[in-house]
C-alpha cells in the first residue's frame, strides 16, 4: 500500500511499479567468515610426517589452537601455522637448565631463555632456519641436534641450543618464537 503512494508522488510515467533505488545494493550481506579458527590440531600427535599433508584450510588459518596434553616430556611435535612449522618442545629440566646456564652476552643473537617461553617446559619456534630457511633437524629422538642440544640445521651446519638460539654456524639469528598465548595449562593459540 505504501508503496503505491510515493511513486505516484515521484516518477510520473512508471507503470510497473519498478522503483531504481529501491533496488539497491543492499541485498549483499556478507558474512564474512572470521578466521579466527578454532580448527584446532586436536589430538597432536601429530610429528613431522604429518605436516606433508596440510590441509589447504589449515594453511589459511591465522591462528590455531594446539593441544599439548598428549606431548610427553621430552617430545617435540611439529605444526603448520600460516603454512611455516612450528617446533613445539616439552623440555625436560636438564634442557631448560642447560638453556638457562650461558652467558647470555656471549650468545650470537643474545637473548635468556625465559624471554623466549612463557611456561619453561614449553619451547615454541618457528622451525625455519634464519640462514637460508631450511628446516632444522632435532625433532626425532633419532635426529642429530648439534652440540647444543637443541636443533641441527644440516643445510650449513647452523647448530641451535636448547632455546632454539644460534649457537654455531652461520645463521644469523634464534629461531623466531611465535606470536602465541596458553588458553589453558595444556592449551595454545598459536597467532
Ligand atoms: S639454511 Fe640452515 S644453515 Fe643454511
Amino acid at each position: 500500500m505504501s508503496d503505491t503512494t510515493h511513486s505516484a508522488g515521484g516518477h510520473g510515467g512508471q507503470a510497473s511499479g519498478h522503483d531504481d533505488e529501491g533496488a539497491s545494493r543492499r541485498d549483499f550481506l556478507y558474512l564474512a567468515t572470521a578466521a579466527v579458527g578454532a580448527v584446532g590440531v586436536v589430538g597432536a600427535v601429530w610429528p613431522f610426517v604429518s605436516s606433508m599433508n596440510p590441509a589447504a584450510d589449515t594453511l589459511a588459518l591465522s591462528s590455531i589452537d594446539v593441544d599439548l596434553s598428549p606431548v610427553q616430556v621430552g617430545q617435540s611435535i611439529t605444526v603448520t601455522w600460516r603454512g611455516k612449522p612450528v617446533f613445539i618442545r616439552h623440555r625436560t629440566a636438564e634442557e631448560i637448565a642447560a638453556a638457562r646456564d650461558v652467558k647470555v652476552a656471549d650468545l650470537p643473537d643474545p637473548q635468556a631463555d625465559d624471554q623466549r617461553v612463557k611456561k619453561a617446559e614449553w619451547l615454541i619456534l618457528v622451525g625455519i632456519c634464519t640462514h637460508l630457511g631450511c628446516v632444522p633437524l632435532g625433532q626425532k629422538n633419532t635426529d642429530p641436534r648439534g652440540e647444543f642440544g637443541g636443533w641441527f640445521c644440516p643445510c650449513h651446519g647452523s647448530q641451535y641450543d636448547t632455546s632454539g638460539r644460534i649457537r654455531k654456524g652461520p645463521a644469523p639469528a634464534n629461531l623466531v618464537v611465535p606470536p602465541y598465548a596458553f588458553l589453558s595449562d595444556t592449551q595454545i593459540r598459536l597467532g
